[in-house]
């Protein structure tokens, strides 16, 4: 008979562990991928049975004193947009997965970086999905051809088999390594079929560490289906230091954003266009969710919020749409704000000024298509929410931003005064938001109710 514990549970998907048969991994919440599997080494582990390692190339703590914090040392990566994403530029020792759809620009991306990364050093661009032919294509059409220094230390390599990839990082030990991308990567060592999992697990483990003790930066692309989830279940973020995704706009943008960042913040994104000589940053992303229209002309249902995205303050406009509902229970529409946020926010209106909601389905929107998160978008969607039920049209030039509480109070938000600059550069004229003091060109306001006596005065609905 097998010894209890000679057995564990382990997740087909993320190779996670554990010592119990669970219906739902833990750890990449996929379900019924645990399967049972012999423990490895039987015996050895058990308690009391361990024998110390013993060596000179073990390695040795160290006094903190001592350590060099140019081992933490940042590489500018040329591009605004991705520096800021990354927190300031990649750090040295770190692995970045880069994901998204196919054709949304991670390939691109990836060239671009290694042709403007500000180093010295040499840079392996490693492909296993396109030929060289095709990469000098792209390259000459992203422009780089012309720059001879440029294009002779981009090194790049048409391989997806790990042990040639690794001969080559041995012989080039370059500073900056790209991967593209980490499906296609494979090694007899990883067992079974190219493609598995468990092979671009295996390989794209083997290449972190390999950067990580020649302290270089990896870069390594993966690609994501349309419900957004990496191809080989989510296992690669566990094993990088920064995640991004690249995700498309109906506008045309595309959103690079942190899902996992070890070395910043998560809240920052980085906007590109995709052009006939590749990605390009926008800078004055202030106005780039506005929508044009003639002047005092503004709709009923439209409110113009100032929030935040990372440390930038961007203005959206949000949309809204109330009918009587169709059925006996009404409705909340809204893919670009929770929906909770909606119906929360809408309880609010209905208990605090008396403004009927529950009978109405409720359509809500943000023009250009961002996901909006932060909570100082709630005033501005009860103020568009308020102007589609009553047809009040908002003033156009007036900007909003607050927290919206359970008691119809107006809460603070961060960087209010920042929001208000941004608005104020870009031509607003008013700016709606909680009390806070110093911060001019703002109209302060407590609760709901003082936002409307605001805004529409003593109009009656
Ligand atoms: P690509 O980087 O190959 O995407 P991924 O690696 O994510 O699959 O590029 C995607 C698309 O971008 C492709 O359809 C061609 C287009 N493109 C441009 O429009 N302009 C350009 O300068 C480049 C290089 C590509
Ligand atoms: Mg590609």
């Amino acid at each position: 008979m097998k010894k209890k514990n000679s057995l564990i549970y382990k997740c087909s998907a993320c190779g996670h562990e554990e010592p119990k048969w669970l219906g739902r991994c833990p750890e990449c919440r996929e379900w019924n991928t645990l399967t049972e599997t012999a423990l490895k080494n039987e015996g050895s582990n058990s308690l009391g049975q361990r024998k110390a390692k013993t060596g000179s190339d073990l390695p040795k703590p160290l006094p903190l004193s001592t350590v060099d914090p140019m081992e933490g040392s940042r590489i500018g990566t040329g591009i605004g947009e991705l520096d800021r994403v990354l927190g300031g530029g990649i750090m040295k020792r770190s692995a970045v997965l880069v994901g998204g759809e196919p054709g949304i620009g991670k390939s691109t991306l990836l060239l671009q970086l290694a042709a403007a990364a500000q180093t010295k050093g040499r840079i392996l661009y490693v492909s296993g999905e396109e030929s060289p032919g095709q990469i000098k294509l792209r390259a000459d059409r992203l422009g780089l051809s012309a720059n001879k220094s440029v294009m002779d230390r981009i090194e790049i390599l048409c391989s997806a088999q790990l042990e040639e990839i690794e001969y080559n990082l041995n012989n080039i030990k370059p500073v900056l390594v790209m991967i593209d991308s980490a499906q296609t990567l494979f090694s007899p060592d990883a067992g079974a079929v190219a493609g598995t999992v468990n092979q671009m697990k295996f390989c794209s483990l083997e290449l972190i560490n390999w950067t990580k003790e020649h302290d270089a930066s990896l870069f390594i692309t993966a690609h994501v289906t349309k419900e957004g989830v990496i191809a080989g279940p989510k296992t690669l973020e566990h094993m990088v230091d920064t995640v991004l995704y690249f995700e498309q706009n109906d506008a045309d943008f595309r959103f690079l954003r942190g899902a996992k960042n070890r070395f910043g913040s998560v809240d920052e994104i980085g906007i590109f266009t995709m052009g006939e000589h590749g990605l390009s940053p926008v800078d004055d992303t202030g106005r780039l969710f506005l929508v044009r229209r003639e002047p005092s002309n503004a709709p009923p249902g439209v409110a113009i919020a100032a929030v935040l995205e990372g440390t930038r303050t961007i203005l959206v406009e949000i949309q809204a749409l109330c009918i009587p509902a169709k059925g006996s229970i009404s409705r909340v529409f809204s893919d670009k704000i929770d929906s909770g946020r909606v119906s929360r926010i809408s309880a609010v209106l209905e208990k605090h000024l008396g403004l009927r909601l529950s009978d109405h389905d409720l359509y809500v929107n943000v023009a250009g298509g961002i996901r909006i998160t932060e909570v100082g978008v709630e005033l501005a969607l009860a103020c568009a929410l308020y102007s589609a039920r009553t047809g009040l049209a908002l003033p156009e030039d007036l900007a909003i931003a607050g927290e919206v509480s359970l008691t119809g109070e107006i809460r603070p938000v961060r960087r209010l005064a920042g929001r208000v600059k941004t608005a104020v550069n870009l031509g607003f004229n008013g700016f709606l938001g909680p009390a806070e003091k110093e911060v001019k060109g703002l109209i302060p306001v407590n609760d709901i109710k003082m936002v409307i006596s605001k805004i529409f005065g003593n109009v009656k609905k």
